[in-house]
């Protein structure tokens, strides 16, 4: 039964009906900007939601009024239980996609299909087989890529998730933007962000003035066209005119974007997570299997939302890298 109540409501008026639930710790990459050079310490099994857990908490937050469920991981797609994940998933009334590395996302296409999963974001941050060996230390540029177009012919929107980070990547900017001119993908330039264990300082992130700037130098003003803003984006989307792509920018660090926020995230291990940059959380999956009531969890979670980046707001305080060490690792949130 419907909730009369809105318990995902926070206190600054926003509703949060876009849940993002990561399915695994574990990935088949080990991109630098997302794992800790030294892995991370896994969850034991037991303490990770099972395939039916997950449907049974995710039935909840839609009985809540959640429309829409993003699969993240780690990879999603290494999970075993996938396809049945996604079966049952797909019995809910909500819209359903996924985030994947793409590497074997060619063996899921069928399935992805037929459960109406129709926007794909995948990760790809070079289009240089070297340099994808030395951010992700695997050799599977060859498979990804060759993975888009498989995509694309199935008849998947995508959108190519690409986290700048200064002097590894930020001269493929325009190598991109020339990716849309024939292919229709939706490229985004993410700021490289702060998370556990990454290394991260503000001097490797190639903030979105930077890449407006680095548009000018290549593209005429009147070619450079800014497309209307989609409710709870976190892009700011382009398109160069002419081209059959469009391309967008995630802002985080230097112009965030929480004002519009209706994310909440529940990690792999049945942690409610308020903001990508919370470090509190709240555990949904030990009320939930001593048989209580986890609505009141939920909504007492999202009324402690902060307005902002986890109450990080101004620059100072989140450029700090020592502010990120108590939230965890990207691998473990999902993005
Ligand atoms: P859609 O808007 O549904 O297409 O997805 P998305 O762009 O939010 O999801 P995706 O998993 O592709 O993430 C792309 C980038 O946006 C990643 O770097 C995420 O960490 C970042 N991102 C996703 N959600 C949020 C959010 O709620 N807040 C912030 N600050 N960044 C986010
Ligand atoms: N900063 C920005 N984006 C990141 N992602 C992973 N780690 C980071 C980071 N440190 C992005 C990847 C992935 C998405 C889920 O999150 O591009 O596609
Ligand atoms: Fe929402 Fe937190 Fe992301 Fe801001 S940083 S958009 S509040 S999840």
């Amino acid at each position: 039964m419907k909730q009369t109540q809105n318990i995902l409501a926070d206190t600054f008026g926003r509703t949060h009906n876009y849940l993002r639930i990561s399915l695994t710790e574990r990935c088949n990459l080990r991109c630098s900007y997302c794992m800790p050079m030294d892995g991370v310490p896994l969850t034991p099994k037991p303490h990770l939601m099972t395939g039916e857990e997950l449907f049974e908490i995710a039935k909840l937050f839609v009985d809540a009024g959640v429309n829409k469920i993003r699969l993240t991981g780690g990879e999603p797609l290494i999970r075993k239980d996938f396809p049945e994940i996604l079966t049952h998933l797909s019995t809910l009334p909500v819209s359903l996609s996924i985030t994947s590395n793409g590497v074997n996302i060619d063996r899921h296409i069928a399935i992805l299909k037929s459960h109406h999963v129709s926007t794909i974001n995948l990760s790809l941050d070079t289009l240089d087989a070297i340099k994808f060996k030395k951010i992700t230390f695997r050799d599977y540029f060859e498979k990804v890529y060759a993975n888009i177009f498989k995509l694309i012919d199935a008849g998947f929107k995508i959108k190519i998730n690409v986290v700048l980070m200064k002097g590894i990547n930020d001269n493929e900017i325009n190598d991109f933007i020339e990716f849309t001119k024939n292919h229709p993908v939706n490229v985004r330039f993410i700021e490289f962000m702060p998370f556990d264990g990454n290394n991260w300082n503000r001097e490797k992130t190639v903030s979105l003035k930077d890449i407006l700037h680095r548009l000018d130098t290549a593209f005429a003003k009147a070619e450079i066209l800014r497309l209307p803003d989609a409710p709870n984006d976190t892009a700011k989307n382009y398109k160069i005119a002419g081209y059959t792509g469009e391309f967008g920018i995630i802002s985080t660090v230097t112009n965030p974007f929480c004002d519009s926020c209706n994310r909440i995230r529940l990690t792999a291990n049945g942690q409610l997570k308020n903001c990508l940059f919370s470090t509190t959380e709240s555990d949904l999956l030990t009320p939930f299997r001593e048989g209580k009531d986890i609505k009141p969890i939920i909504q007492k979670a999202v009324l402690g939302k902060h307005a902002m980046r986890g109450g990080l707001s101004t620059p100072e305080q989140f450029n700090d890298p020592k502010e990120h060490s108590d939230n965890r690792s990207m691998i473990r949130i999902g993005g």
